[in-house]
């Protein structure tokens, strides 16, 4: 093992967009901040659409959930506005609304349930005919049913999101180990850094894990703190609208055709995303011929001029599922270990709390009201895990860099 002196307040594993602003957030509140990670700003966002859907993705059994989702809408505006100065660069932020739609009686007794229950909790959202959904989205195909009008679910496009959370993160003096964590250090009962591939020991006063679908893989976690992150496939397709074309949707245009979800994202530069599968199949990344083939059969279906767009990119990324679909975010059984993962359909529109909730939690040793529901501790084989931790002296500190 190479000692390289390297020692931090904060090591973040895991340089997606959720340890980006994990550590950003942290390095503003003064402590010093290292992320490792061999690709910062790779991952899930480098394939996930943006969208910013509280609303439209309401599912049942999920409130509380919704009232996370909901605090972290909130946020986006301001954080945006702050991002995009500190690291000098736009993150397509686009306050365009949603619409759902059905295409026959099934999908319309579904979305006339889905309009029920946003109601009951309180969500601003409009029920609409065919004919005024296409009065709206004048491209949607003629055999639309009726919709969900929801003008709060808006987007941001997450590539420049993760590239501007780089800029920031290093203009806020983080520093960057491009290589993957291979182990957990821990140190007399306490999380105290991490060894790199190379073998070099990044010493940190606290740990956050926050690596994805790769979260529960880390080595040297012990067994009493659970990490439940699965891998849930996810191929989307990339199309570019000529500006002859344009506007060819104005807003995000969304529906569940034969069971399965399929929207369409417009970009204001003309970038029309389109997604997407939700496969449990491992680690496994492959753009099938079937993926698409459903993905674009289903796109048609709703708006048949589709197929006339150039075909620009198809990929496949993984969205970090936890057993209820919520994150696990803040302290975990071993003392100086954190999560920050889990964040399954709803990293991109959790990124703004996320770092917020991260950030106290690591400089305060208490974990903010809003985020006690989502304690990792609620997967603990023994349930123990307090919501306040002690902070350990800040490292630079104990031992100068
Ligand atoms: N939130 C969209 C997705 O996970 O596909």
């Amino acid at each position: 093992m190479r000692i390289s002196g390297n020692h931090c307040d904060v090591l973040v594993v895991g340089g997606g967009i959720i340890g980006l602003v994990t550590a950003w957030r942290t390095a503003q509140r003064g402590l010093r901040t290292a992320l490792a990670d061999p690709d910062p700003g790779g991952g899930a966002a480098q394939v996930a659409a943006g969208m910013l859907a509280a609303v439209t993705e309401l599912h049942y059994g999920e409130q509380t959930l919704l009232g996370l989702n909901l605090a972290s809408a909130k946020r986006y505006p301001a954080f945006v506005a702050e991002l995009e100065e500190a690291s000098g660069q736009g993150v397509g932020f686009r306050a365009c609304g949603t619409l759902s739609v059905a295409l026959d009686a099934d999908d319309r007794a579904q979305l006339r349930e889905l309009h029920a229950l946003q109601q009951r909790s309180g969500l601003e959202s409009e029920w609409l005919s065919g004919r005024e959904c296409r009065r709206l989205e004048p491209m949607l195909a003629p055999g639309v049913r009726g919709g969900l009008r929801a003008d709060g679910d808006h987007q941001v496009d997450p590539r420049r999101l993760a590239s501007a959370l780089v800029t920031a993160c290093e203009r806020a003096g983080v520093v960057f180990h491009r290589a993957w964590v291979r182990r957990l250090s821990v140190t007399g009962g306490r999380a105290t850094g991490g060894v790199l591939a190379d073998g070099t020991e990044v010493g940190a006063g606290q740990v956050v894990l926050a690596a994805g679908s790769l979260s529960g893989r880390l080595e040297g976690v012990p067994g009493t703190v659970p990490v439940p992150v699965r891998p849930v496939k996810g191929q989307v397709l990339r199309l570019t609208v000529p500006s002859a074309y344009a506007p060819f949707l104005s807003r995000t245009v969304r529906a569940v055709v034969r069971g399965s979800h399929v929207y369409l994202v417009p970009r204001a530069d003309g970038e029309l995303v389109v997604g997407a599968t939700s496969e449990e199949l491992g680690w496994d990344t492959t753009v099938t011929a079937g993926g698409v083939y459903e993905l674009l059969r289903d796109a048609h279906e709703l708006v048949p001029g589709i197929t006339e767009l150039p075909l620009t990119e198809t990929r496949a990324g993984l969205r970090p599922a936890s057993p209820d679909n919520a994150p696990l975010l803040g302290p975990t059984a071993l003392p100086g270990l954190h999560l920050a993962t889990g964040h399954h359909r709803n990293g991109v529109l959790l990124t703004p709390l996320t770092g917020d909730v991260m950030a106290q939690v690591l400089s305060t040793g208490e974990l903010p009201e809003v985020a006690r529901p989502f304690a990792p501790h609620r997967f603990d084989r023994s349930p123990a895990a307090p919501s306040r931790v002690d902070v350990r002296t800040p490292a630079s500190q104990e031992q100068p860099a």
